[in-house]
């Protein structure tokens, strides 16, 4: 169980605004365990959204390198890492992401359409996720006759459907009101017990940060070990 299932080791990133290149990240040494729940905690602007992008193959690190079980995955090639984000990562964002056209049950079902695996069991998982989630009759319903925590639980079950090893969340929580909030971190947290994925948490909130059974915090593009809940 203590096998690393993902790593950073010397990740920078730097974006060119005009002339001058800004360094949001500046040397990132990372590594969770499977079936662990890490937490990053920093300030508006620290850097988590974009250091969660790099995690999860969503965008190039400056340099440094990102391997999920041992296979550097910038080092491979585009195809590969679309395998990757596809079939083993799952991702949570701020403002769900929903396709407004696609009921609830549809749209936890995309993800298992771009893999072309759309059979009769992955409909049956994805009734399965949705009554994990506990909105087992929305599944008819579409993005704007939900409120914005089922939305969320929807994008959770979404984020499950291809059975993914690790699940990203950037801000999970960050639109919705605090027993919302609770609720949705429970889900994360429940889902996890049962399904085994890792979790990565980024966050700027304190209270959801202590969830971590690893904890982080991100400053100055530098990320530090987090002993302490209060830390
Ligand atoms: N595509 C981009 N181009 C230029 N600067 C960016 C881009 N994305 C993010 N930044 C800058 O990088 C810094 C970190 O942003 P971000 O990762 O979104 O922080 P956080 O998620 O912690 O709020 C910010 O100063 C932001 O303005
Ligand atoms: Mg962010």
């Amino acid at each position: 169980m203590n096998q690393p299932i993902l790593t950073a080791t010397g990740v920078t990133k730097e974006y060119r605004n005009g002339a001058l290149p800004v360094r949001v990240l500046n040397g990132i040494e990372f590594s969770v365990d499977a079936g662990a729940v890490a937490t990053i905690v920093g300030a508006s602007g620290a850097g988590k959204s974009t250091l969660l992008h790099i995690l999860g193959t969503l965008d190039r690190p400056t340099s440094g390198a990102v391997c999920y079980c041992d296979e550097n995955v910038y080092a491979a090639s585009d195809a590969r890492r679309a395998e990757l984000r596809n079939r083993t990562l799952g991702f949570v964002f701020q403002f769900y992401h929903l396709m407004p056209e696609l009921t609830a049950i549809e749209n936890i079902l995309l993800p298992s359409l771009i893999a072309r695996a759309a059979d009769g069991a992955a409909r049956l998982w994805a009734r399965e996720l949705l009554d994990a989630i506990g909105l087992a009759d929305r599944g008819t319903h579409f993005p704007n006759q939900l409120s914005g925590g089922e939305q969320q639980r929807i994008a959770i079950a979404r984020a499950l459907m291809n059975r993914p090893r690790i699940v990203f969340a950037d801000e999970p929580t960050g639109n919705l009101d605090s027993a919302n909030s609770a609720g949705i971190i429970r889900l994360l947290l429940d889902l996890q017990q049962r399904y085994g994925y890792t979790l990565v948490i980024v966050t700027h909130d304190m209270d959801i940060a202590a969830f971590g059974t690893c904890r982080w915090r991100l400053a100055d593009g530098i990320l530090n070990a987090s002993t302490t809940a209060a830390n």
